[in-house]
């Protein structure tokens, strides 16, 4: 099995390796059952997008379907693409395809984001959404139970890509942010609102991520997207694989 978490410090992340992609989802799976069935009332998750959560949210419509408290968990995204819901590449599609469409999860328990608007419009209504769901006063950054994110090739997470602007965004909860290498907008979530999550669990498998992994976790000279994420009163978990390991200082 994997190693041992590391104790949670306020500023260490906690790394839990998992010797395989299945058992790196089942742990995953269960950590978030676990804080959801733990928590008294609402459970919020913002939901990452990408290809590896798929398998991650296969599992919870699927094995773990009748252990989720699908009553209580609302469902954010923590970005998505500018294009329509059913497009191939929406982020909501995924979650709903691999998801929601086998759960019992309600409707009205899922936010997805309006990307089919105009992105800054979309970015726009989304905070608003957030402040109607917290209530917030102005200026207040909602608290997630939990946030899900990966990590990309050029270790971007959510939509927070490397010289795009919404890097240096400190005020907005989500904004519409240009990424250059795609020639389109995207709608994310900024580094303050992941950061005043209760927790970030970042899912990582797979070789062609060790290297990136380990410029991430282990050279504090690099200055890359994932290395922003430190939740201010909370924690920060890395589920990884042991082919995403693979480069990491043991
Ligand atoms: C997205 C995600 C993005 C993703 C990483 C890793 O909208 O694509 O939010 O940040 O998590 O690009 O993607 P993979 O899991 O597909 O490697």
């Amino acid at each position: 099995m994997g190693s041992d978490p590391k104790p949670a410090t306020s500023t260490q992340p906690e790394i839990r390796i998992l010797a395989t992609p299945p058992e790196l989802f089942h742990a995953a799976a269960d950590e978030l059952i676990d804080q959801a069935v733990a928590k008294n009332g609402k459970f919020s998750v913002a939901l990452s997008g990408g290809s590896t959560p798929k398998s991650l949210y296969g599992l919870l419509a699927g094995e773990k379907r009748n252990v989720v408290p699908w009553e209580k968990i609302y469902f954010f995204f923590g970005d998505e693409r500018h294009v329509h819901p059913d497009h191939p590449e929406s982020n909501y599609r995924m979650a709903n395809e691999s998801m929601f469409s086998k759960v019992p999860v309600r409707p009205e328990n899922i936010f997805r984001v309006h990307a089919e608007e105009d992105a800054a419009q979309a970015a726009r209504n989304y905070e608003q959404t957030l402040r109607a769901f917290f209530s917030l006063k102005p200026n207040e950054f909602p608290r997630f139970d939990l946030v899900l994110l990966g990590m990309g090739p050029d270790g971007h997470c959510a939509s927070l890509f490397p010289g795009s602007t919404a890097l240096t965004e400190q005020r907005r909860l989500v904004v519409a942010n240009w990424v250059e290498k795609f020639k389109t907008f995207r709608i994310t979530m900024t580094f303050p609102m992941l950061n005043h999550a209760a927790c970030v669990m970042f899912l990582t498998s797979g070789t062609d991520k060790s290297t990136m992994l380990q410029e991430v976790l282990e050279n504090e000279n690099a200055d890359l997207p994932c290395q922003r994420v430190h939740p201010i009163n909370g924690r920060l978990l890395w589920m990884v694989d042991q082919a995403a390991a693979s480069g990491l200082a043991r």
